[in-house]
């Protein structure tokens, strides 16, 4: 791609961006939200037409119409928000893609079968009966990737497939990513995360305000290098990151809970303590958040807040406004996408009003908010659904967040954030646990939940399988832990340490 240009109104999203990828080779694109990233891959797949360019495929120029035609010309693109249809079960997903799958697949039953078996292959533990509002979001997301390797591709662009992966999960997308690239197809990663860079990208791409920030090859590039290029400046690290004395009052219980995947669970999270929920995505962590949010209804055991039953089985499920929820999957679940964001900002409200406030206050309002949470643009007639991954992700932040929730479910809060937006995010958890508010944090980067949580529940077959204090414990246990493998004998953790001499005789 060459020259690349896009703008979208008032905003250049991609600003004369030169971009290449090579077969046998994975391409990462870092940046930070809003940069661009997405715009300038969805140029490629053909959903946006370029204002300026050139792309070329083997040296030829074309012209991109439509993803059809990307299609036909071997370029695959797994999209940063999921294009699944939840209704349909993963079976009847793959036979709305099979028409595009090539000919050697074979026809109508067998055709279907053959993809059947792919998928199978890449997600062993996934029933293609199953329906996919079933799945957890790490399988959706292993799916998704699966439908698009079925195409046929020479040139497959993944936009942020780790985001939600645990490290078990993310292990078996690096896995596949480099075989891809063995396999001789040229592969696009977008990412924020380092980790993804240093596993499996040959070379790095750099974005920021929508151009080229730096290029490089992977191999030779520091990570503070990378992130400097991503925002500019060296990363600013998250202050108070010392875990902070917690009161005795327990403010969020979960009592015997079952409700869908979550069975038999347990926890008091006390006023000012982070608990965080590790797991491999699928193991009943959405079910427990959504049982807790009010989403999803219980089939037993209580929720009580402040001391005040708020969900039964039985009870009517509703939006309690003393609690913050940040769902997985925020453009579906969290924000109406055509709406302005200055009623977004108030959708959790809106019953409660009378009337609909006047606008002025209510552009007022959402300005400041979005400046607060530094939502790009912070324009509150902007619709939901123009925004960038990340700062979707931070506009549900703002809602949720900005009211010092007595209890906060946050599930993957930082979820596509950049490193600044997720820095941002830890504080305002932070700070609302300083200010007494009970969190229940769900993520899959068990080096952010040992830094930043007190306490660390993993759940496995959607069931609480430890309760620890994050202090008392690791990366390697936890990690046995989520996979039901033997946690490592306490010996090997304490590196270094050499094992004792057996007395001679
Ligand atoms: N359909 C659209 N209409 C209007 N503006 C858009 C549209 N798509 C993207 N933009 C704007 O273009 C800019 C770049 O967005 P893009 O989605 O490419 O960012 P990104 O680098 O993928 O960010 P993230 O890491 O948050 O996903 C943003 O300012 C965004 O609001
Ligand atoms: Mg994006």
């Amino acid at each position: 791609m060459k020259g690349m240009r896009k703008r979208f109104g008032g905003t250049l999203a991609v600003d004369g961006v030169d971009f290449e990828a090579h077969p046998g080779k994975v391409s990462a694109l870092l940046g930070e939200n809003g940069a661009g990233k997405s715009t300038l891959m969805k140029l490629l797949y053909g959903v946006h037409r370029p204002d300026d360019g050139e792309i070329a495929l083997d040296g030829r120029p074309m012209v991109l119409g439509s993803p059809r035609d990307a299609m036909r010309l071997g370029i695959g693109m797994v999209f940063q928000q999921f294009s699944l249809i939840p209704a349909l079960t993963v079976r009847e997903n793959l036979a709305l893609v099979t028409q595009q799958a090539p000919w050697w697949i074979g026809r109508g039953a067998r055709r279907l079968r053959v993809l059947e078996r792919h998928v199978r292959s890449i997600v062993p533990e996934v029933d293609v009966d199953s329906r996919v509002s079933d799945l957890s979001v790490g399988q959706k997301q292993l799916v998704e990737l699966a439908k698009v390797l079925l195409l046929d591709a020479r040139c497959v662009i993944l936009d942020e497939p780790s985001a939600v992966l645990a490290p078990p999960e993310a292990q078996r997308l690096w896995t596949l990513v480099r075989d891809l690239a063995a396999r001789g197809l040229s592969v696009v990663l977008i990412t924020h995360k380092i980790k993804d860079v240093q596993a499996c990208a040959d070379e790095v791409f750099v974005m920021r305000g929508g151009r080229l920030a730096g290029r490089g090859r992977a191999a030779g590039l520091s990570d503070s290098a990378v992130v400097e290029m991503m925002v500019g400046q060296a990363p600013r690290a998250v202050e108070n990151s010392q875990p902070l004395p917690v009161a005795a009052l327990t403010r969020l219980w979960l009592k015997g809970i079952d409700a869908g995947g979550a069975r038999d669970i347990d926890l008091q999270v006390r006023a000012g303590e982070i608990v965080g929920v590790a797991g491999v995505s699928g193991n009943g962590q959405t079910a427990l958040a959504e049982a807790v949010a009010g989403v999803l209804p219980l089939e037993m055991g209580e929720v009580i807040l402040d001391g005040e039953l708020i969900r039964a089985p039985r009870m009517r499920p509703r939006i309690d406004p003393r609690l913050g929820y940040i769902p997985e999957q925020p453009m579906v679940n969290a924000v109406a996408p055509e709406l302005p964001l200055a009623l977004n900002l108030v959708l959790k409200r809106l019953t409660a009003l009378p009337f609909l406030p006047d606008t002025g206050a209510l552009t007022r309002q959402a300005t400041e908010l979005l400046k607060r949470f530094d939502v790009r643009p912070a324009n509150p007639q902007a619709q939901a659904q123009w925004l960038s991954g990340g700062n979707l992700q931070k506009l549900v932040a703002a809602r949720e967040l900005s009211e010092t929730p007595a209890a906060v479910v946050a599930c993957y809060p930082t979820m596509g954030l950049d490193v600044a937006a997720s820095a941002q995010i830890y504080e305002v958890l932070f700070g609302l646990a300083c200010q007494g508010s009970a969190v229940l944090w769900f993520s899959e980067d068990l080096d952010d939940l040992l830094r930043y949580a007190h306490r660390i529940v993993v759940m496995l077959d959607g069931r609480i399988v430890q309760d620890v204090d994050s202090s008392a414990t690791n990366v390697m246990q936890l990690g046995a832990w989520m996979t039901g493998t033997a946690p490592p004998a306490v010996s090997e953790l304490a590196s270094g340490r050499v094992p004792a001499l057996a007395e001679p005789a």
